[in-house]
């Protein structure tokens, strides 16, 4: 009978320990004070003992008793209900932060550049995605037949619609909605049917500018390009102007900015032609403007040293997170 009652004291002890949640503490109860349980057992065997010996087998048992319901009762109090043991609940640790949204890099870059043209007076506008041949070739005076559509080539819907690929398109609906003045500039999304690779995507974003006036010259259009680089990349930044060709603008420049040892197009400009004046019905003889177009995704890898412009589309928090 000793033996037992130490064996069965052993097994509690080390059954006790084990404990790591309410349902244990009540599978514990059960198993040792339940009706069938190991103590409960031992209890009933008590008539069997010897008279001189129930005195101190008794005593035992109860000791025993005692120890297992003081010991459950406090494992109640400690182990919430359902959840885990109390003690292994650290109030001192940190909370966890439920995850919260950031602007996207690409997003942070347009609205730095249209913050830099907003000082200069410049309006932010938008226009739609999907558009027109009208407004992504012909108002902007790319024929049907000219070459220079293949630079602008982009995805046609089965309706005869287009999604634009570039922001110029915005030039001309404003245009057709105002009269001058006008400073614009239009941030947005542009599609061109390019095969992906570190530094190409279907789908990238521009930013078109367009000051119209009657007394708008080049000057203008260097003064103001010159001091919004400046502003994007330092003070000290060089800047070159490169004749070019663009069907909407006579003359044209590229425009470079110094970066290290050599030079890098940022943005292309120039006067607009009086052809799209024209088409959008401003009286050529008296309107002068410029406008202008750069990459949003180009600066951004730039300034952030980014060598792949899939990273800006993939969503990898690991990428996102370093510029919240
Ligand atoms: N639309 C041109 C492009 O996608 C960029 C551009 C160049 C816009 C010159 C302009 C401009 O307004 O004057 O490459």
């Amino acid at each position: 009978m000793k033996d037992q009652i130490s064996r069965v004291e052993k097994e509690a002890r080390e059954d006790l320990a084990k404990i790591d949640s309410a349902e244990a503490v009540e599978a514990f109860r059960i198993a040792y004070l339940g009706k069938k349980g190991k103590l409960t057992e031992l209890f009933k065997q008590l008539g069997a003992v010897p008279p001189e010996e129930k005195k101190e087998v008794g005593a035992e048992l109860n000791r025993i008793k005692q120890w297992l319901e003081s010991s459950i009762d406090e494992f109640r109090k400690k182990v919430p209900q359902g959840g885990a043991p109390a003690e292994m609940f650290d109030e001192t640790l940190p909370g966890i932060r439920p995850p919260q949204g950031s602007t996207h890099l690409l997003q942070q870059t347009i609205q730095e550049i249209s913050g830099i043209f907003s000082r200069m007076g410049f309006e932010t506008v938008e226009g739609p995605e999907i558009e027109t041949e009208f407004h992504n070739f012909t108002a902007l005076n790319i024929p049907l037949d000219h070459p220079s559509r293949d630079a602008f080539d982009t995805f046609y819907t089965t309706h005869g619609q287009l999604l634009r690929s570039q922001t110029s398109t915005v030039q001309i609906r404003v245009m057709k909605e105002r009269k001058p003045p006008l400073k614009i500039i239009a941030p947005g999304r542009v599609y061109r049917p390019d095969t992906v690779d570190a530094s190409h995507s279907f789908m990238f974003h521009q930013i078109e500018g367009l000051m119209v006036d009657d007394r708008v010259t080049f000057s203008d259009l260097k003064g103001v390009l010159h001091l919004f680089l400046r502003e994007l990349f330092g003070s000290q930044t060089k800047i070159r102007f490169r004749p070019h060709f663009f069907p909407f603008t006579e003359p044209s420049v590229e425009i470079d900015i110094q970066w290290g040892k050599g030079w890098l197009e940022i943005l292309g400009a120039g006067s607009v032609d009086p052809n799209v004046f024209d088409e959008v019905g401003y009286d050529k003889d008296i309107a002068r403007g410029f406008a202008f177009g750069l990459g949003v995704e180009r600066i951004a890898m730039l300034r952030h040293g980014i060598n792949d412009i899939r990273h800006f589309y993939e969503n990898d928090l690991r990428f996102l997170r370093q510029f919240v």
